[in-house]
């Protein structure tokens, strides 16, 4: 999506539609576009659009205003509003335009509207204008090209650099979302570093890749415990962003890679376990964000670790029982097979404290708990310095994600012990799925680092479509650490 700025007034933008956002039945316009205002109220008087989130209808416009259509895009009432729907108004808006054929399109600047302020407008707006162009069409016969926008910001721009960086980044989603997309067959872990390596080249990231031989060398016994299973390899995916302090302690992010979870011997039932390809959904979110790192030339280092398996139940499976050695000597008893992404993210998270980092975050879909508890409304954030999360849950709400805490109480730790080696990959008690699961993690991240887990498995796709996306991979996270990244120095 190409997005300019434009000094003219909206009412005089020639585009294909102007995009109104609505609280309500309030239009939210600078003061100085009545008429526009006017004709779009009346179109809605007679119409089923009551300004709720999600909601979006277009109208010819006519008069005065040199756009043929108007799209009205709802953003609910002030009370629930999060930055979130925002970004979806604006998707949703492009997404209803460009099925009616339309392709270039023209916003506001800015809004009035007390619950945000212009930078972040700007860019939810030009990134929701981006995702909204998205379509998955890797596997229809009938090729169907992602529409080929642009949006106009009509009216004055202090600063270009927010535009710029919403444009760059809604690159960054649109094609780490046809990799995130990509079933299992598709997209094994050779496959994913293949993909990584041509970014990182591209964005001129430097990128590593531990295969299976490195990997045993290194005596990373959990990730080669989940891929043993399968046909294919696992893969350790290290991508660099120098930053221009390179002095500077890195930030490390960490993503569960896993291109498919049949749950291994412990195998899930068959209901619904196509949507396993997801799995692989919190390292797709540090690709994307290190892409979005990389084209904004953020000044810190930032690290990416991507632990890439397929967990299969093949003849050379792990067994439930079976013991295994975590980069850097832990021992784990693997009582179910299915728990597999803390086995990935304790060689990656024991890997990135070796890099002296000023903090690791970690991305993961690691829990159908975290769905009981938040359903796709929420991801859940735990960690081992209130600090670091406080910052993460604003940045969040800054990015339009809603991260929860949850605590990591010592019973939580301690109810992952084993009998026979030093931790269990599943809970004694069964109870706390979602903090039991970071409790585990915990142990693999030295207390003086400063450590987040953010659990991902409840927003990391959609499964049904909604007005702002097709059903598939919402690359959840990377909004989030590349705002709170940006804000480091
Ligand atoms: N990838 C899943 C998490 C998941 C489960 C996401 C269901 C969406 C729906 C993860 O690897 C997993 O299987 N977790 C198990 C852990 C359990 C065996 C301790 C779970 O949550 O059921
Ligand atoms: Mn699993
Ligand atoms: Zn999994």
């Amino acid at each position: 999506m190409k997005l300019t700025v434009s000094p003219a007034p909206l009412a005089e933008q020639k585009k294909d539609a102007v995009i109104i956002f609505y609280q309500g039945k309030n239009a939210l316009l600078p003061s100085d576009n009545a008429a526009l205002k006017k004709l779009a109220d009346e179109r809605i008087k007679t119409s089923a659009f009551k300004g709720e989130a999600g909601q979006v209808a277009l109208f010819p416009a006519t008069g005065d205003i040199a756009a043929k259509q108007i799209i009205v895009a709802g953003l609910g009432e002030q009370k629930h509003f999060y930055n979130g729907l925002l970004e979806q108004a604006a998707a949703a808006a492009v997404k209803a335009g460009t099925a009616a054929g339309l392709k270039s399109f023209a916003v506001a600047s800015a809004i009035e509207f007390d619950e945000i302020e212009e930078a972040d407008y700007q860019l939810l707006v030009g990134r929701g204008a981006a995702w909204g162009t998205y379509s998955f069409n890797t596997y229809k016969s009938e090729t169907k090209k992602t529409a080929e926008a642009s949006l106009v910001f009509s009216g004055t721009v202090t600063d270009r650099s927010v535009i710029n960086a919403a444009e760059s980044q809604g690159i960054a989603l649109l094609n780490t979302a046809d990799l995130a997309n990509l079933p299992g067959n598709d997209a094994p872990p050779e496959k994913i570093a293949e993909w990584a390596k041509a970014m990182a080249k591209e964005n001129g990231l430097s990128c590593q890749i531990f295969g299976k031989t490195q990997l045993e060398k290194k005596g990373c016994g959990g990730i080669l415990s989940v891929a043993q299973g399968s046909a294919q390899d696992a893969r350790m995916i290290i991508l660099k962003h120098a930053g221009k302090n390179k002095s500077a302690q890195p930030i490390v992010l960490v993503g569960k890679t896993i291109t498919f979870d049949s749950g291994g011997i412990s195998l899930k039932p068959g209901k619904g376990m196509g949507w396993m390809k997801y799995d692989k959904c919190g390292g797709m979110a540090v690709l994307a964000a290190m892409q979005m790192i990389a084209k904004m030339d953020v000044d810190v280092p930032v690290i990416g670790i991507l632990g890439a398996a397929e967990n299969m139940p093949g003849s050379q499976a792990t067994r439930p029982g079976d013991i295994i050695k975590s980069y850097g000597g832990k021992t784990v008893e693997v009582l179910n097979t299915d728990a597999e992404g803390r086995l990935v993210l304790m060689d990656a998270l024991a890997i990135a404290a070796e890099m002296k980092p000023r903090a690791i975050i970690d991305l993961a879909t690691l829990t159908g708990a975290v769905i009981v508890a938040l359903g796709s409304s929420a991801a859940a954030i735990l960690g081992n310095n209130q600090n670091l999360v406080n910052e993460l849950i604003d940045s969040g709400l800054d990015a339009g994600e809603r991260l929860w805490p949850l605590p990591i109480f010592k019973d939580f730790t301690d109810d992952m012990k084993s009998d026979f080696a030093d931790l269990s990959n599943l809970s004694k008690s069964g109870g706390a799925g979602t903090a039991t699961a970071a409790a585990f993690l915990q142990e693999f991240v030295p207390e003086n680092i400063p450590w987040a887990h953010i659990d991902i498995a409840g927003t990391a796709w959609l499964e049904s479509a909604k007005p702002h996306q097709a059903p598939g991979a919402t690359l959840f996270g990377a909004r989030t650490l590349t705002q709170w990244i940006a804000q480091q120095d």
